[in-house]
């Protein structure tokens, strides 16, 4: 089996990040110059994935503008000779095959992924990445998975330490070490407590799944926050099947919230060609002044 599709949910509210969300997804808010959703889809085309399914909510619009081609700007950059600005927004356009899949009404994470089983074969696994999370890494997070179900044919959930305090916010996974990155998983739980936690290895966006999950998840019920929640959908396939996890290299950014949000625009701007230099000189100088 190889890793050629990649499913991107998008369809949440955004609640975190009201009130601009009620007029513009989440995903299309910028860092620095390219909305979250391209770093998506550029980390998992470098990942060699050719064909990407987005689910999105009722305000696809933007993303289906954003990706698909606009003759009446190539024939203005055309005109006044801007070529470079012309290779740069027609590359977005064929950058892989995208589909766009509506999640009617937002039942949760699991829900949103079962929105994408008729785009998948039955003895087939996919990635998901999750519009959220937004990870930097000199090898892309969802490559770094791929090479792990290369050689072990298993879902691959992909995840890092978090301190105890935030274990709350996150799927947990626990198991046994067959690596110092790789986690056999013997449980998975969704939001527990700090003191019930199993570990503090959270699920951080990122997984390989087999698409056997779609026969779990169809016969799922509302788990928590009343949602059906792939954590318990992949709990249930850990029941049948081997499932790792693996702990990813990179910064990973939860641009769903504000200070994550701010957080990766600073990182990104700081390492841009074009501004890093001159943004770096004026963070120096603001939190000199701030002291
Ligand atoms: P989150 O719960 O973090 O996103 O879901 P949200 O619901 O948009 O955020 P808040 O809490 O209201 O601010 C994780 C990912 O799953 C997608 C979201 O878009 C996000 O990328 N999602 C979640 C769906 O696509 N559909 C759903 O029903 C729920």
């Amino acid at each position: 089996m190889q890793i050629k599709k990649a499913v991107i949910p998008v369809a949440g509210f955004g609640t975190r990040f009201l009130p601009i969300t009620k007029a513009l997804p989440k995903t299309m808010l910028p860092i620095v110059d390219k909305p979250a959703i391209h770093y998506l889809v550029e980390e998992a085309v470098n990942s060699g994935i050719a064909e990407i399914i987005i689910i999105t909510g009722q305000d696809k619009k933007p993303l289906e503008d954003y990706f698909n081609r606009s003759k009446a700007l190539e024939n203005h950059l055309i005109n006044t000779g801007k070529l470079d600005l012309l290779e740069m927004i027609k590359k977005i356009s064929s950058m892989a095959e995208i589909h766009f899949v509506t999640q009617e009404e937002v039942l949760g994470l699991g829900h949103a992924i079962y929105c994408a089983r008729r785009f998948m074969n039955k003895d087939e696994a996919f990635a998901v990445l999750l519009g959220d999370d937004v990870v930097v890494s000199i090898e892309p997070c969802i490559s770094q998975l791929i090479k792990v179900f290369n050689n072990y044919q298993a879902s691959i959930i992909g995840v890092q330490n978090v301190p105890n305090s935030e274990v709350s916010k996150y799927g947990i996974v626990s198991g046994h070490n067959v690596t110092d990155r790789l986690v056999k998983v013997g449980d998975l739980v969704e939001k527990p407590d700090e003191e019930s936690a199993p570990s503090n290895l959270a699920i951080l966006g990122r997984y390989i799944i087999h698409s056997e999950i779609f026969d779990i998840l169809r016969a799922l019920r509302p788990g928590a926050g009343g949602e059906i929640q792939l954590t318990d959908a992949l709990k249930e396939l850990n029941k049948t099947q081997e499932v790792y996890s693996y702990i990813f290299q990179g910064t990973r950014y939860d641009t769903g919230n504000k200070l994550g949000h701010l957080k990766a625009t600073i990182d990104l701007a700081l390492q841009d060609e074009t501004i890093g230099h001159d943004f770096k000189n004026y963070l120096i100088k603001m939190t000199s002044h701030s002291r």
